[in-house]
Parts: C-alpha cells; sequence; structure tokens
C-alpha cells in the first residue's frame, strides 16, 4: 500500500514509521552477553517469582475494621492500580517486538519476558485486591479521569521508529517506573493494613529490578551517543514528566482540578485514613519532589540537563 492523500496523518505516520512493517531479521540468533548487568537482573527475576493467591497473607485481611465507605474508596484505589498495571501488560510486549526489530542485546529480550510476567502478577494482585474488598471496578466512577489514568503513550511509541528507544526506555523507566517506586516505598511506610502492606513489599521487589533495567541500558546504550540523540531522550523525559507525571497519572492530587479528578484523590483520602494503601497530597508531595530531583541528577550524569518543572502544587521544581 503506497500513502495516499485519503490517508489520515496517522496512518501516514505508521506506514511511514512503523516497526510492524520492516523485515525481520533473526539470524545470526546471539545468546551473547552485551550487558552482564542485565543478565543478571534476568536471573535474579527468575529466581525471585511470587504467586498473588498464596505469597500475600490473604486471611490477614479484617474487612470488620474498615466503614462502608472506606472500603468502597479503597476498591476504586486498588481497581486503579490494576488499571495501570494492566497497562504496563500490554507495553512491555510492545517494547519486547523493538528489541527484536532492532537486534538489541539479547538480554534485554531475556529480562524483558520476565518483567511482562512480572506486570500480569502486579495486575492480577492489584485486582485480588479490589475484589477481596467487595469488587473490582472495571472504569472510572467519573468516566472523564479517564484521560490522566490513560495518558501514557508508551505503547504507540514503542512501534514508532521516529521515536529513539533510548527516549523511550528514559522516560518509561527510568522516569515513570522510577516514581512509580518512590509511591510503593512510602505506601510500604504508612499502610497500616497487612495485607495492603504486603502487595506494596511485593510488587517493590520487582520494581526495583525493572529500575535497575532502565539504568543499565540507558548507561550501555549513552556510551556512544551524540548531542542530538541526548537532545530527543531529553524531549521524551520532559514529555513524560509534564504531560503525564504532572497530569495526575501516577497521583490523582496532581491532576488538574475537575469533578472526575476530585472524586479520585477523595477515594484516595479515604483510602489513606484507613491505612489500606494509598497516599494524599500532603504526604507525598516531598516524596514526589524527592523523585524528580533524583532522575534530574542521574540524567545529569548522563549529560542530560532538564528543565525547572512547574505544578501550581508544587511549584517549581
Ligand atoms: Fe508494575
Ligand atoms: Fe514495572
Amino acid at each position: 500500500m503506497l500513502l495516499s492523500s485519503d490517508m489520515t496523518p496517522a496512518q501516514a505516520t505508521e506506514m511511514v514509521h512503523g516497526l510492524l512493517g520492516m523485515p525481520e531479521d533473526r539470524f545470526p540468533a546471539d545468546f551473547d552477553t552485551g550487558i552482564p548487568r542485565i543478565r543478571e537482573l534476568f536471573h535474579a527475576a527468575t529466581r525471585n517469582q511470587w504467586d498473588p493467591r498464596v505469597d500475600i497473607p490473604w486471611n490477614e485481611l479484617d474487612l470488620s475494621k474498615y466503614t462502608e465507605e472506606q472500603l468502597y474508596a479503597a476498591r476504586q484505589y486498588w481497581s486503579r492500580r490494576a488499571w495501570s498495571e494492566y497497562g504496563a501488560i500490554s507495553e512491555s510486549p510492545t517494547l519486547q517486538i523493538r528489541f527484536g526489530v532492532e537486534r538489541r542485546p539479547t538480554d534485554m529480550q531475556l529480562f524483558f519476558t520476565i518483567r511482562s510476567q512480572e506486570e500480569t502478577r502486579h495486575a492480577e494482585v492489584c485486582h485480588m485486591m479490589a475484589e477481596k474488598l467487595g469488587g473490582y471496578i472495571e472504569k472510572p466512577v467519573v468516566q472523564a479521569y479517564q484521560g490522566s489514568v490513560a495518558t501514557h503513550g508508551v505503547r504507540k511509541s514503542a512501534l514508532d521508529t521516529s521515536i529513539p528507544l533510548e527516549g523511550i526506555i528514559a522516560a518509561l523507566v527510568c522516569t515513570a517506573e522510577e516514581i512509580a517506586f518512590d509511591v510503593f516505598r512510602h505506601l510500604i511506610e504508612i499502610s497500616r493494613d497487612p495485607v495492603a502492606k504486603a502487595i506494596c513489599k511485593a510488587v517493590m521487589r520487582d520494581e526495583v529490578r525493572h529500575c535497575a533495567f532502565g539504568w543499565y541500558f540507558l548507561e550501555h546504550a549513552l556510551a556512544e551517543a551524540t548531542p542530538e540523540q541526548k537532545a530527543r531522550i531529553r524531549e521524551a523525559v520532559i514529555v513524560m514528566i509534564e504531560k503525564v507525571e504532572l497530569n495526575g497519572y501516577h497521583s490523582a492530587w496532581l491532576a488538574p482540578p475537575s469533578p472526575a479528578s476530585e472524586a479520585e484523590v477523595n477515594a484516595d483520602r479515604l483510602t489513606y485514613e484507613a491505612g489500606l494503601g494509598a497516599t494524599v497530597e500532603e504526604a507525598e508531595k516531598p516524596v514526589f519532589i524527592d523523585s524528580i530531583r533524583r532522575v534530574r541528577a542521574r540524567m545529569e550524569a548522563f549529560g542530560i540537563e532538564l528543565p525547572p518543572f512547574r505544578h501550581p502544587k508544587l511549584g517549581t521544581i
């Protein structure tokens, strides 16, 4: 099919840049270690598998301790967690295709197969928690909130070869997953419910490897990057922080004020007060600011300078 005037710009872009249209060239199939630390992560992940059905102390979840209102809020919260993990389930194999087509080191492919499984476990455990609290909720209670929780764009950009893989990993892993990791660590500290705490611990143990993958890959890939490549990576990270994170992707209180985000923020507050897993603006703010500062410092070490970021609730970071 040739590009034609009746194609939409999106179709045309897909035609030109679409990863799936590229010829597959699998041989020689190379199993050599290209990035030893990522190979080690693969082995560590293989050794550390867990099962949401048996490795979480579900019998310690005592619903009688909570009010109806708290339980409903916590169902909303854990359902929302499941939606974002569900997003990761499809983004992970999409990146896997990209690694293959671009013939990236095999270590990345090996690690990402387990990474995909880990994201499915995260989705399953969050779904189970929502079910046990009274029932999983399939979509945002106020539909308009979808804009904040669904915007991420990694699946699409992973298939668009005009966006460098280094930029996607820097934005998705070294920025968004790094922020998510800090939130989990924070949740472990503040959650009082033993089951909520156990879930956050189990997820965090996987996430530490996911983040490490990103940094090891960037170190490997950036050793010989040109200033132009670094500029594109920088751009991708800025978009992730400004358009996704500061728009409330991980934290509802950062979303632009609207009845929809207010409903989510209220659910978070009730869940937080119950000790069932969520956090609130005043508790999370310093954690979020720290995450951004750390990402900035680590990017700086690669010669990538991030600009100041502004948000009405955070000031300038
Ligand atoms: Fe996850
Ligand atoms: Fe992850």
